[in-house]
């Protein structure tokens, strides 16, 4: 069953004035609106049916400069956590470890992490599909080290290569790597993302054990985000 539509808004859009319109439009049980920070606050003010999630979290209060703590987060009525996605892992020098400590923050904040994992170009190029299986069993491995209930944990699988492409990933790859995050946590939610849209969507819900998508680009036109709400109803 397709549970959850999560749109990541990333750095966009320019003005609160356009989020709020935006937010009004997408205001759907299933959906959850991940705008900037400067934006969460206007947004939580609109919705009513949607949750609000944020894109990262940090994993303390004090003096940390230019960071957003998960108590923070919580106690503005966010929900959820988009964490360690392939954009902040490539520019920003995420890594696991420091993913690993926002999980562990989120869940002790009541905040559901989104977390994202997922391989790059280079690895998808070579063909080699039980290496990218093990990079990603890696992944989850590392990211969730310690974390004793990961059924807490809603995954994204995101192949890099098919972020804000228009590349489509095949299904059977989607389904092993289903089979890999089952196999390793148990019961867990599981999103696909990666350039989704009304046209590809149909093909990624119907496959066994997915429960939504992360959303990018298609999030931010509502007409396109509202056609993949309705093919989502279909699961
Ligand atoms: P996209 O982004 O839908 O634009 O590919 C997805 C994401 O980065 O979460």
């Amino acid at each position: 069953m397709i549970k959850l539509l999560v749109a990541n808004w990333k750095a966009n859009p320019e003005t609160l004035t356009e989020a709020v319109r935006l937010a009004k439009n997408i205001d759907y049980t299933g959906v959850v609106i991940a705008p900037p920070f400067p934006f969460l606050d206007g947004v939580r003010k609109v919705i009513h049916k949607a949750k609000l999630a944020a894109q990262n979290v940090f994993w303390s209060d004090g003096p940390y400069t230019g960071e957003v703590s998960a108590n923070q987060l919580k106690k503005l009525g966010v929900r959820y956590a988009i964490i360690g996605h392939s954009e902040r892992r490539r520019n920003l020098n995420e890594i696991d470890a420091i993913i690993n400590k926002k999980v562990t923050a989120a869940l002790n904040n009541s905040i559901k992490p989104i977390l994202c994992v997922g391989e790059g170009p280079e690895l998808h190029k070579s063909g080699d599909h039980s290496k990218v299986l093990r990079f990603i069993d890696n992944q989850l491995k590392l990211d969730l080290h310690g974390i004793r209930n990961p059924r807490g944990v809603i995954i994204a699988y995101e192949p890099i290569w098919a972020i804000g492409t228009g590349n489509s990933d095949s299904t059977e790859h989607v389904s092993k790597v289903v089979a890999l995050i089952k196999e390793r946590l148990g019961s867990v939610s599981i999103l696909y993302g990666g350039s989704v849209n009304p046209n590809n969507a149909d093909k990624f819900m119907s496959i066994a054990g997915i429960s939504g998508a992360l959303i990018g680009g298609a999030s931010l036109k509502s007409s396109e985000f509202k056609k993949i709400i309705s093919i989502s109803k279909r699961y």
